[in-house]
């Protein structure tokens, strides 16, 4: 959001909640908060509408079967959805690269220096196992790390906001322009257990997006590790809204083992680009001609089992440009 730090993209289609607070039950629900947002877009969603009507109405109508209209409210909030299901799509496309850990796990020991072996023991006696799991390297829920809010901006509430306003919204996965109404996450009642709450980031890429948490205020990866080893900022403490986390605790560390955790977080991130796998560049592709057609080239939907992919992509995104890859 436009006044918290800007989280990666990377990975974001594996995330239960988009945003920091969860105000977002999916990847398609957020664009319209950044579109609304009066510091990020600032646009009414009657404003959007009319721009992809005035720019886009032909790619709109190709991909969506119908053209854009404008005339009550509901439809122009099916607009905003399928301006977002859109975005999602190429977000999908985003691939999570390989890095040097990942290698060392596939059984290249090299991959990892003895430093970052020592590093990811580190990481597992001291606890950050315990929110930062997974393939993503989070548990996708939401939890007080206690990081310092930027005094500059003032106290963040995180999640119990969050969770209201994706009650509120009508592009939540329960609502009318779901295309899984079914099967939504349920959202949290905004109790005062999710005040200060922020949902665990990814790890992955982590060397490349200083400074870090909601509010960008930690510098360094070395001041996230001391951060942690005295147990995030105090409860009450003026610059956190956080209240206990069972799972979080404060440790000792010595300096080598601070310097091998901090080894073992690089090696989260992928080395220099290399020549993409086939599934991202493929994505790349599609994202390209998707990209250029938007642009006004008069690029028609080749053959029909790609517009299909297209289309359902809306929907399904990742997984459809994978299947449909394995059968080709
Ligand atoms: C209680 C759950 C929990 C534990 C335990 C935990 N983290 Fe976190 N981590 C979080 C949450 C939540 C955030 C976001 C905090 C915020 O922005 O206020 C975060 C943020 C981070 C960030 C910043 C990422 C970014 O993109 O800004 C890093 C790096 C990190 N944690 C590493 C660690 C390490 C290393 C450990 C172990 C020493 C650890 N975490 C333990 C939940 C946890």
């Amino acid at each position: 959001m436009g006044r918290r730090n800007v989280p990666s993209l990377v990975g974001s289609a594996f995330k239960r909640w988009q945003t920091w607070d969860g105000s977002a039950d999916s990847l398609w629900a957020q664009p319209a908060l950044a579109f609304e947002n009066p510091l990020e877009h600032a646009l009414t969603r009657a404003e959007l509408a009319r721009r992809v009507a005035e720019r886009h109405g032909g790619a709109y109508q190709r991909v969506f079967g119908a053209a854009v209209s404008r005339a009550t409210p509901d439809d122009v909030d099916r607009v905003v959805a399928n301006v977002g299901k859109a975005l999602a799509a190429y977000v999908r496309t985003l691939a999570v690269s390989t890095a040097p850990f990942d290698r060392w796990v596939a059984g290249d020991h090299a991959a990892m220096s003895a430093e970052a072996v020592a590093g990811l023991a580190v990481f597992l006696r001291t606890g950050c196992i315990r929110c930062h799991s997974g393939a993503m390297f989070s548990d996708g829920d939401f939890h007080a790390a206690r990081f310092p809010d930027d005094p500059r901006v003032g106290s963040d509430r995180g999640a119990i906001e969050g969770q209201a306003r994706a009650r509120r919204s009508v592009f939540q996965g329960r609502g009318r322009y779901s295309d899984a109404p079914d099967e939504p996450f349920p959202i949290g009642a905004p109790t005062d257990a999710l005040r200060g709450r922020f949902v665990t980031p990814t790890l992955r890429g982590v060397a490349l997006t200083a400074p870090y948490g909601h509010a960008g205020t930690v510098a360094t990866l070395d001041d996230v590790v001391h951060l942690y080893a005295q147990g995030g900022m105090p409860v009450g403490h003026a610059l956190t809204q956080g209240g206990d986390d069972p799972f979080l605790e404060p440790f000792t560390v010595s300096e080598a083992e601070v310097r091998a955790l901090v080894a073992f977080l690089n090696a989260l991130t992928p080395d220099a680009p290399r020549e993409a796998p086939q599934e991202a560049r493929r994505g790349r592709r599609v994202a390209r001609d998707e990209a250029r057609e938007h642009l006004g080239g008069a690029r028609q939907l080749a053959e029909p089992r790609r517009a299909r992919a297209r289309v359902e992509g809306l929907a399904h995104g990742f997984r459809v440009w994978l299947h449909d890859g394995a059968k080709s």
